[in-house]
């Protein structure tokens, strides 16, 4: 019983863990990678507007122009994650 309990706890634990640095990358990828051609003025306007598949269209296109910083697709879901997570 004891032993069951423990278990249960690590678990909850470990969610709200990845849970808290899943949010955290995601605001500090956004930060670093979509300030380096415009402010962040562009992308606040759009949160609360566009849905994931929108902010998954729209992160796409950003990172295929020219001079985009290149971005892994873990990196990129986060940013898509975070962004369609937030609202005004
Ligand atoms: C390589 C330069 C560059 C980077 C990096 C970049 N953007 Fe942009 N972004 C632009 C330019 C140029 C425009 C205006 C022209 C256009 O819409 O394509 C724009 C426009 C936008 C718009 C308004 C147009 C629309 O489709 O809604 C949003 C929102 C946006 N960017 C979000 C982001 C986000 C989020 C990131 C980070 C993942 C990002 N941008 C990174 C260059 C960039």
């Amino acid at each position: 019983m004891r032993r069951c309990c423990l278990s249960m706890v690590i678990a909850v634990a470990f969610c709200l863990v990845s849970a808290w640095a899943f949010a955290a990358d995601g605001e500090a990828l956004v930060q670093s990678t979509c300030t380096k051609c415009h402010d962040l003025g562009r992308v606040r306007a759009a949160i609360g507007v566009k849905d994931q598949a929108a902010w998954t269209t729209t992160v796409a296109r950003m990172l295929a122009k020219p001079n985009a910083p290149a971005v892994g697709a873990e990196e990129q879901a986060s940013i898509v994650g975070w962004l369609s997570t937030q609202s005004k």
